[in-house]
């Protein structure tokens, strides 16, 4: 197994880094659409029932709520709130052994995906850029400044990310999976950051919020707020997160 650098799995994650100078000319792929929908016409159809009588009733609308958010309510959340989300995103659930488990599932138990987050508004929290310390459960306070502006600029400009009270930016720290899985270790990073972003919008819409997965990053630029080692440790995924306006 050749070195993190040589492995097609690194270099496949540098491949697809945004930049902002060439951006504009990054040419469509000549990949031949299809559609959304795939279809069996050979195949009996089984309907399904669309009401189920269970004794939850919880999950459902959470799930059925959620939608991408990216307009917010002027209010603040709360710090109370931010905790629940980052228990929801990678909170300690389990213990086997030396092992912590977390509330998201991870390949080995490995987990190599850390947490960051931009406080730029909760109640009880000075704004600023925080890494979220799974083992003891706490934040590790990194800038004394509001860096939403910077993290929406790093986010292809997409203005709602300055907006919003707290935005999420997940990195993967390739060694922790690539020493035992190698490329394929790769997949677990970008899987394990899907359902640490999911469990964070379901959480998000349990406490009155909504948010958006965002992954249209302008990634060195981001690794730089964050100053991390890119060669070592990469964003991957963000999301924000704020109160839903009242209808
Ligand atoms: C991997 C991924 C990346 C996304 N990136 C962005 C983004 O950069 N900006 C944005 O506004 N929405 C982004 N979205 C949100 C999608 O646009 C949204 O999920 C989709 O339109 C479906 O709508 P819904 O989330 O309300 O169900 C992203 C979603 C995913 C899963």
């Amino acid at each position: 197994m050749p070195e993190l650098k040589e492995t097609s799995g690194f270099q496949y994650l540098k491949g697809t880094r945004f930049d902002r100078r060439t951006i504009q000319d990054r040419q469509r792929p000549l990949i031949a659409e299809v559609a959304t929908f795939k279809h069996y016409p050979q195949a009996r159809k089984v309907p399904l029932p669309r009401t189920w009588q269970l004794t939850e009733e919880h999950l459902s609308p959470l799930i059925q709520n959620r939608r991408s958010l990216r307009k917010y309510a002027q209010e603040p959340i709360s710090l109370e709130h931010l905790a629940f989300l980052l228990w929801a995103s990678q909170g300690v659930t389990g213990q086997a052994g030396r092992y912590l488990f977390r509330s998201t599932p991870s390949a080995g138990a490995l987990y190599p995906v850390e947490t960051y987050l931009n406080a730029h508004s909760v109640t009880g929290l000075p704004p600023g850029l925080y890494h979220f310390d799974v083992e003891h459960f706490a934040l590790d306070r990194l800038t004394d400044q509001d860096q939403a502006e910077a993290v929406a600029h790093g986010c292809l400009d997409q203005g709602f990310m300055a907006q919003a009270p707290v935005v999420f930016l997940w990195t993967g720290v390739f060694r922790r999976a690539m020493h035992k899985y190698g490329d394929r270790g790769v997949r677990y990073i970008l899987l394990d950051a899907g359902h640490i972003c999911q469990n964070v919008m379901i959480a998000a819409e349990a406490v009155g919020c909504g948010g958006c997965a965002v992954a249209a990053l302008y990634d060195s630029e981001i690794n730089q707020l964050l100053q991390i080692d890119e060669e070592e440790e990469s964003i991957l995924y963000a999301a924000s997160v704020g109160k839903k306006l009242l209808p």
